[in-house]
């Protein structure tokens, strides 16, 4: 019986931002809109994740405004986008008010399917999220992923207990989404089968490239019943990257899981974006380390995105001679932190306490703020306890809660609106501006200054003085 397998595609968020640093601009993307369009995807992933803080941070774009453009130009395709659950799109816990509003201004600007996750997989941080997205009237899908890592605590039972919890929430579907390839295909038959069993959900798979096995691994997903698989465009696919959305298509031709999807109009895509992946080949952001193999990720269980960042910081810290001391510190400080999988934010806060570990010679001497929180219990419950001695030394005297972090939280939008107002140009602005205080400041000092014919490139920034 035929059985089509669906994909999303992640040229336009995923794979950019897995390749080039998430650097892809609004500019580059639009052209090729109106033929994505045509291809029949099941979404084209394209906002969330980390390419509303680059967009601002980096590119001088406003997300917002990059969404509605995607809205004027998709007319069939939906939209899906990447939330990082209580987080949103930023790196710790916003109240509910913050969380309620972001979702329902997503869906006004044109979102349909949030991809909700939490770094800890604590459901509780999902819920205002999930019920968020269904108050918009049937208009938004809310699927539920469920962060996938190894580890003590990560049994067939713990998933298969999970994927019921997201059903129980109201979600739409689930998805798998393994940050660092650590799904092998044989495992993949296992997971997918038992939650095929267990819930009466669809289910999408998502995985990187960066160990090998990513094609392979959405095979034997496929043949045990995966609904959706994620692709990106081959000239921004593999490496730390999504398989290619072609070969996977061509992979599956004349079989019951034939995704139907037109190979020559894929091509015409491709044939766009490759002189893309050139240029940015050429400008060094795209790292031809990144597009081959990389077997430490399974080594030490360490995503990608994570290890770049390591070896970033390391480098500004001259210490680029410790790589491995910090990547064999790495499972050490997850295990104290109670095994959490690692994936935004909790990838960084364990990576740079390992780094802080390792440089000061003395682990925890040096405790930043978000690694204390952990053992607060302010992003969640982790899937272990922590290590009670570390725990101690880093929080002292201080009680950790149990709660949901943001049953503590005051509601936060009063406060971000009065903050705002001075610059204040669209509703979503105190949005913006909840998420990334300072970057949103100096964004809509720019585009205050574009309108206004003053060139902010050539501004003193730190003396407030603009040249006109
Ligand atoms: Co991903």
């Amino acid at each position: 019986m035929a059985k089509p397998v669906k994909i999303t595609e992640t040229v336009l968020r995923d794979a950019h931002q897995s390749l080039i640093a998430t650097r892809m601009t609004t500019e580059e993307m639009l052209p090729i809109v109106p033929k994505m369009d045509e291809i029949g995807y099941r979404a084209v992933e394209c906002w969330g994740g980390a390419t509303f803080d680059a967009a601002l941070r980096f590119l001088h774009e406003d997300p917002w405004e990059r969404l509605r453009k995607f809205r004027a130009g998709f007319k069939k395709t939906k939209l899906q986008m990447l939330f990082r659950g209580q987080n949103i799109l930023g790196y710790k816990p916003y109240p509910d008010d913050v969380v309620e509003y972001f979702v329902q201004k997503s869906v006004a600007n044109g979102i349909d399917i949030i991809r909700i996750f939490d770094c800890l997989n604590d459901m509780r941080n999902l819920e205002t999220a999930v019920k968020a997205a269904k108050k918009e009237n049937g208009k938004c899908e809310a699927q539920v992923a469920l962060c996938y890592t190894l580890g003590d605590a990560y049994t067939m039972d713990y998933w298969i207990s999970k994927a019921k919890e997201i059903e129980n929430l109201g979600a739409d579907s689930i998805c798998i989404k393994d940050m660092a390839g650590l799904l092998l295909p044989a495992k993949a038959t296992e997971l997918v089968t038992a939650l095929k069993k267990n819930t009466k959900l669809p289910i999408e798979l998502h995985t990187h490239y960066t160990s090998g096995v990513a094609s392979m691994t959405y095979l034997k997903a496929i043949e045990a019943g995966v609904d959706i698989i994620d692709t990106a465009m081959s000239p921004f696919a593999l490496g730390t990257s999504q398989p290619a959305t072609e070969v996977m298509v061509e992979a599956l031709k004349g079989t019951p899981y034939d995704t139907g999807l037109d190979i020559n109009a894929l091509c015409e895509i491709a044939d766009y974006f490759r002189p893309i992946r050139e240029k940015y080949l050429k400008n060094g952001l795209m790292n031809p380390k990144n597009l081959g193999v990389n077997i430490k990720t399974l080594q030490y269980q360490v995503p990608g995105g994570m290890l770049s960042n390591l070896t970033n910081q390391l480098k500004k810290m001259n210490a680029e001679d410790k790589f491995y001391q910090v990547l064999e510190e790495v499972p050490r400080v997850r295990k104290d932190m109670g095994e959490p999988p690692l994936v935004t934010p909790s990838s960084q806060i364990v990576g740079t306490q390992a780094v802080m570990n390792v440089l000061t010679g003395e682990r925890y001497k040096v405790v930043p703020a978000e690694s204390k929180d952990i053992f607060l219990g302010k992003y969640g419950a982790t899937p272990r306890p922590f290590n009670k001695e570390i725990q101690k030394k880093c929080i002292g005297n201080e009680t950790p809660i149990t709660c949901r972090p943001a049953d503590l939280l005051e509601p936060g939008l009063p406060k971000f609106e009065k903050e705002v107002a001075p610059y204040k140009k669209q509703d979503e602005d105190v949005l913006t501006y909840a998420l990334f205080p300072k970057v949103a400041v100096d964004f809509f000092k720019y585009r205050d200054a574009q309108e206004t014919g003053v060139d902010v490139k050539k501004a003193d920034t730190d003396n407030k003085a603009y040249p006109v």
